[in-house]
């Protein structure tokens, strides 16, 4: 019987499932990601690895690893896998699609009503015992009716995020791989631009400086896809310049962001602990299809949510 290395507690009850095959369960039970040498020793004489965004799953890891058939991911986002390093050593990877999309796509919608709306800040007029009176000139955000939507990398949650859009009566442009809007012009055109695309060499730091300059000053930039999408020097450089209306961020370069990160003190920043998939039906569907992927590989099938091969 095989040997399943967990590097962190996940929702639900599904691990128990491999369990039940017969299988032998090897958890990281802390509160924090499997340190390197730790992930290397544990991995090292595992068949099948359960890791998360926190992982980097490298050409050394796998190395280190001569059992090792399967890698299946929690999470839809698999850059912290090297996917064509794992197949040159006959390896499968999974990932973790379609469950999230919709907790993402909310919370994408989420970030960009409280920019739009400045909830942060405003909330803050409240705790801190600043609210006077009631502001007719006071806390004035934007609207987002008739305003246009910019969705960078239309995929499952960036069509989520365009339905939600259109519920609001928002003009909606996107631009993919395969086309749409040509981003310079999606830029130009949009009071809110949200990132969907994955991170991969072609987008790391897809939005830097001259993306920036050409945004609206008063755009609000969302991003839930991974935080090297955006050139985070550019966008504090941009916040303080005037140059973009906000930033609200469920991810960042890095994670975690410090406490006194420069990012922190730009103006018109909100940011997230990277909790888009943060729900409790979503992560325990999340541990589920991690969870058929391993018995799928433990027993020799191809994965269900194989993830292509570069
Ligand atoms: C993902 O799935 O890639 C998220 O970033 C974590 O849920």
């Amino acid at each position: 019987m095989a040997t399943v290395f967990v590097t962190r507690r996940f929702p639900g009850n599904a691990l128990a499932r491999i369990a039940a095959a017969g299988h032998t369960l090897d958890l990281w039970e802390e509160d924090r990601p499997v340190d390197r040498d730790a992930l290397l020793a544990r991995a090292s004489v595992a068949d099948a690895l359960i890791c998360t965004l926190t992982d980097r799953i490298d050409g050394e890891l796998l190395d280190a690893c001569p059992r090792l058939k399967t890698v299946a991911n929690y999470g839809v986002g698999y850059d912290n896998v090297d996917v064509a390093a794992a197949a040159a050593r006959g390896i499968a990877v999974s990932n973790t699609p379609d469950v999230l999309t919709d907790a993402t796509a909310d919370l994408a919608f989420a970030l960009l009503l409280a920019a739009a709306r400045r909830l942060p800040e405003t909330m803050a007029v409240v705790t801190e015992g600043r609210w006077g009176s009631w502001e007719p000139a006071g806390y004035l955000g934007h609207d987002l009716s008739g305003a246009t939507l910019g969705i960078v990398g239309a995929g499952r949650i960036g069509e989520a995020v365009a339905r939600r859009a259109a519920g609001f009566d928002m003009e909606v442009l996107a631009n993919t791989s395969r086309g749409g809007t040509p981003l310079p012009e999606l830029l130009e055109r949009s009071d809110f631009v949200s990132l969907h695309v994955p991170l991969t060499p072609a987008t790391r730091h897809l939005i830097d400086a001259d993306a920036l300059a050409r945004m609206k000053p008063t755009a609000i930039l969302v991003n839930t896809a991974r935080g090297p999408v955006v050139d985070t020097d550019a966008l504090i450089a941009a916040l303080h310049a005037g140059e973009i209306g906000g930033a609200a961020l469920d991810v960042t370069d890095p994670e975690p962001l410090p406490a006194d990160h420069p990012l922190l003190a730009a103006p018109n920043v909100l940011v997230l602990p990277h909790i888009a998939s943060a729900t409790t039906r979503t992560r325990t569907r999340m541990t589920e299809l991690t969870v058929d992927n391993v018995l799928a590989g433990l027993a020799g099938r191809p994965l269900p949510q194989a993830v292509p091969v570069p």
